[in-house]
């Protein structure tokens, strides 16, 4: 479909962008949906420049809404008008929807994608034992969304250890039976999964201690670029089970299109 005057227009939000598969992966299901609309990246420094996006998104009309992506999902909270429940207790928002009156919605749909993803790949939560490594917008997304797919016991480990404990905090506030520690290593947990940024840039250390992986456990990505990062190839050496950040997104297209469009 042409872009015309008629486009309704929507954003990938992020800093730096260059990375970024969402607007192609989105422009394609806008194309197969015949709708009129385009996304496009949005590369804004956190801060001021952050806070100026937005409010030219309030006073756009034919603004439709953006996906947000790193290093703002927690800071876009503060800047919309409401946010869902989920996105409340996670303290992130990953998708910005604009309302006819100029009002912002964020929502937080990527936990919602990892599980779909995992769920889609015939991997089971309910009941696993998980170490997540990260305590940002992702990691907390995929934590909460964990804990409602039925995880029997999380570890929370992070470089700034005081935002794994208040999302530890978080998480035991908000689930009472659920088991979670904070720090530690991968062993002796059945999922391992990378909630950080690490593995995007060649040359990052890996997230976690390779030499505390084995075979029978499952090693899952949210990085997506490159598809197998220096984390997967490791695990598979060992001979875990790997799935890629790839899942995740897929997990939340559907999604994503859904809250932004209101097209069912
Ligand atoms: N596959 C998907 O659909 C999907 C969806 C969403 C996000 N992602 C990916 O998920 C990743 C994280 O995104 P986010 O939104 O959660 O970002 P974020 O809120 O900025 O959080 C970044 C996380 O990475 C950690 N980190 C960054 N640099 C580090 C370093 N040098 N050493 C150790 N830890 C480091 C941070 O630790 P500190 O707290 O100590 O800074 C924090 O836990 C990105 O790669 C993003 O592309 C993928």
């Amino acid at each position: 479909m042409p872009v015309t005057g008629t486009t309704r227009v929507f954003a990938t939000l992020g800093h730096p962008v260059a990375h970024v598969r969402t607007p192609q992966k989105m422009n394609a299901l806008f194309e197969s949906r015949e709708y009129d609309g385009v996304m496009v990246a949005v590369d804004a420094a956190p801060g001021a420049d952050l806070a100026a996006v937005f409010a030219g998104f309030r006073a756009m009309a034919n603004f439709g809404g953006t996906v947000v992506t790193v290093p703002h999902k927690t800071s876009v909270v503060a800047l919309c008008d409401r946010v869902s429940r989920r996105a409340e207790m996670a303290g992130a928002a990953n998708v910005v929807r604009r309302e006819r009156d100029g009002s912002l919605t964020g929502d937080l749909l990527d936990g919602v994608g990892f599980v779909a993803g995992l769920t889609g790949a015939e991997e089971t939560v309910a009941g696993r034992r998980v170490f997540l490594a990260g305590a940002g917008g992702a990691a907390s997304a995929i934590a909460f969304a964990l804990a409602e797919a039925g995880a029997a016991h999380l570890t929370v480990a992070n470089r700034s250890r005081e935002k794994a404990g208040e999302l530890a905090g978080r998480l035991s506030e908000a689930f009472p039976v659920l088991s979670v520690a904070v720090g530690g290593e991968p062993d002796g947990h059945d999922i391992v999964v990378n909630g950080t940024s690490l593995g995007l840039r060649e040359g990052d250390p890996l997230p976690v201690d390779a030499g505390r992986l084995s075979s029978g456990m499952l090693v899952a990505e949210v990085v997506m670029m490159p598809e197998e990062t220096a984390l997967l190839r490791e695990a598979a050496k060992v001979g875990c089970r790997v799935h890629s950040g790839r899942h995740m997104l897929e997990g939340q297209l559907e999604a994503i299109f859904a809250f932004l469009t209101g097209v069912a």
